[in-house]
């Protein structure tokens, strides 16, 4: 598990392995449009202020997965401890 800190709404939510970010944070009333769900078309890319993730996604290039600044939250994951995203 990790977790992930929502920075507008000011909170929490930890991502067990059987759950996606995704639904991590809608859990937690993050509005968070999406389509595909398979990591595929880029509806749900956020904007990620701290930590490194574990991107999973078919749909950034290389340069934008080490810039470590978004993310596709269906399927992209945590390589650390603790991701803050700007929701
Ligand atoms: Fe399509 Fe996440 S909803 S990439």
């Amino acid at each position: 598990p990790f977790e992930v800190y929502l920075r507008r709404m000011g909170r929490t939510v930890t991502v067990t392995p059987d759950v996606s970010v995704l639904e991590a944070v809608r859990g937690a009333g993050a509005e968070v449009l999406t389509s595909c769900e398979q990591g595929t078309c880029g509806t749900c890319l956020t904007p990620v202020s701290e930590g490194r993730p574990d991107h999973r996604d078919s749909v950034l290039v290389d340069h934008q997965r080490a810039a470590n600044d978004c993310m596709v939250l269906c399927v992209s994951r945590s390589c650390g401890d603790r991701l803050v995203l700007d929701l």
